[in-house]
């Protein structure tokens, strides 16, 4: 049994840093829209119920039955959780005097409590809430209070239900992945045994069990991602499974070689299609950022449905989709930041099913799943390239010849990484998350020799992250950006100007569009 925690999302920007506490502690977790819990699954040990934009007085609150959790399982609520339980319990929560934000000090805490097992006098947490719990439903005991806020943390032991108005999973809680594991392991009983090998076993029996004697075809990228993915799917089903690899125009300069020859030794059957005079067809005179997304998308899935006719009887379509990616195309309160192609992107109907194994998983995790199945490093470390490719750094129309632009000056700024090593011997490229170049649709004035130049400007873009959801730009050393700046502009034709990308996500987002 894959033993596992639950989160219920109440829309919180922190759910998902919850599920990475949890795994962490080295036990799997699920997070699930707040009105979808999975009442049949046998696998839960505990129910974590997550923070929210909302007030429980608001009209659009997001309400649940507390009857299917309570008494079945250890519950705890984290904010808007915990004063979700106390308010539908028949306690009272009202609006803070004012906003309660920041670090605060638990001055009063019940070190017997097992939540609080190991916790230091004082200990800081991180407030953000503009209610408060002023009244704790009958049977309710406070275990912890701030200066402001007397009912900080709570519990009805019989029911197994404790509550924190603080939040555990940020970092600025300084004893906050205690409470997690006290409540993981001390009170739901996780094993800790959730890890990279467990996680392959598990995955390819219920591949297994999933697909049968199912034909799959998976779209690989020459990410870490769907290169994993392609790899466990292998280890389930062998012979029924195709992967394709699509040049659609968009990629890095040589890339659709490269990578051809980088999958040749893993085993898999690849085959590769360069469909990229269609993609460009089809992406003549667009310039709205979600409609070539949404075009690029369709593309992908018209070559996937060509080949898989050619294999005949194909059910399933595989790809690398991991956690994050399903939270910024799916955000439950239905604002979709960007259709990533591999999720929103995809055309509403299609004649596969889909099967993505890797969708609860972290980078960093889909990493050690790459290296336990004994994957070549520099695959691994591959950076992160978006489905769209080079398309979603094109502003504006894509065309041909901005491509290959774009193609020369990113390979120049990307070998450049890769060959600047810093004073610990590990190269620039190691050192950041992901790297790109922009080409922006303005022109500029400049001078080369005695000549006026009217030329193209690009960005370049380097960003240092955990986990893509929120990311700094990186700090690179200004001898690199100077000599990345003037190789590009004395080796590619058409551009005269590089600037460097200095803002973070959020506010920004680590891509252009
Ligand atoms: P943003 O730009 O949203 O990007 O901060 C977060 C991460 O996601 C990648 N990205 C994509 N990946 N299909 C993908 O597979 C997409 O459509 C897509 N759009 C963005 C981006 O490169 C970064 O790593």
């Amino acid at each position: 049994m894959q033993q596992k925690i639950l989160i219920l999302d109440f829309g919180s920007q922190t759910t998902q840093l919850i599920a990475r506490r949890v795994r962490e502690l080295d036990t799997f977790c699920e997070i699930v829209p707040y009105n979808k819990f999975p009442e049949n699954d046998k696998n839960i040990i505990g129910v974590i119920l997550s923070g929210s934009p909302y007030s429980v007085y608001d009209k659009e609150a997001f309400k649940i039955d507390l009857n299917k959790i309570i008494g079945k399982y250890p519950v705890l609520g984290i904010c808007y959780g915990a004063q979700f339980i106390s308010h539908t319990l028949g306690g009272k929560v009202e609006a803070a005097g004012s906003r309660e934000y920041g670090r605060q000090n638990l001055e009063y805490i019940d070190f017997t409590n097992p939540l609080f097992k190991g916790f230091e006098n004082n200990s800081q947490v991180w407030m953000s809430h503009g209610d408060t719990i002023t009244k704790l439903p009958n049977g309710f005991k406070v275990i912890a209070s701030t200066q402001g806020v007397e009912n900080a943390a709570f519990v009805a032991l019989d029911q197994k239900v404790w509550g924190v108005q603080f939040h555990p999973e940020v970092f600025h809680s300084v004893q906050g992945t205690l409470l997690l594991k006290n409540f993981v392991v001390d009170i739901c009983g996780s094993s800790q045994d959730w890890s990279a090998s467990s996680f392959i076993e598990t995955t390819v029996k219920e591949l297994k069990e999933q697909l049968k004697d199912d034909k799959v075809v998976l779209g690989l990228s020459g990410g870490v991602d769907s290169s994993v993915a392609a790899v466990l799917l292998n280890k389930a089903i062998g012979k029924n499974l195709t992967c394709i690899f699509v040049n659609n125009g968009l990629l890095r300069k040589n890339e659709f070689e490269d990578v051809l020859k980088d999958y040749e030794g893993l085993g898999l059957n690849v085959r590769g299609v360069d469909a990229s005079q269609e993609f460009y067809a089809a992406l003549s005179g667009v310039e709205e950022p979600e409609k070539k997304r949404k075009i690029i998308g369709k593309g992908f899935i018209d070559v996937f449905s060509a080949e898989a006719l050619k294999i005949q009887s194909v059910k399933w379509l595989g790809q690398g989709t991991i956690y994050p990616d399903r939270i910024e195309s799916l955000n439950i309160t239905g604002k979709t930041i960007k259709s990533h192609h591999n999720v929103g992107g995809l055309p509403e109907k299609m004649n596969f099913q889909l099967c993505e194994p890797l969708k609860w998983l972290f980078k960093d995790e889909v990493r050690k799943v790459g290296r336990e199945l004994s994957m070549p490093e520099h695959l691994i470390k591959r950076h992160p390239f978006p489905g769209p490719g080079l398309g979603v750094r094109i502003l504006g129309e894509i065309t041909e010849e901005k491509v290959k632009i774009l193609q020369e000056a990113d390979d120049i700024f990307i070998k450049g990484l890769k060959n600047w090593k810093t004073s610990d011997g590990i190269s620039l490229y190691d050192k950041v998350w992901q790297a790109g170049v922009i080409l922006l649709p303005v022109k500029s004035v400049g001078v080369m020799g005695d000549e006026r130049t009217y030329e193209r400007a690009v960005a370049l873009r380097a960003v240092t992250s955990t986990d893509a959801m929120t990311a700094d730009w990186a700090h690179l050393p200004y001898d690199f950006l100077a000599e990345v700046s003037n190789k590009i502009i004395n080796n590619v034709k058409g551009v005269n100007r590089v600037a460097y990308d200095i803002s973070s996500k959020p506010p920004a987002t680590i891509e252009w569009e």
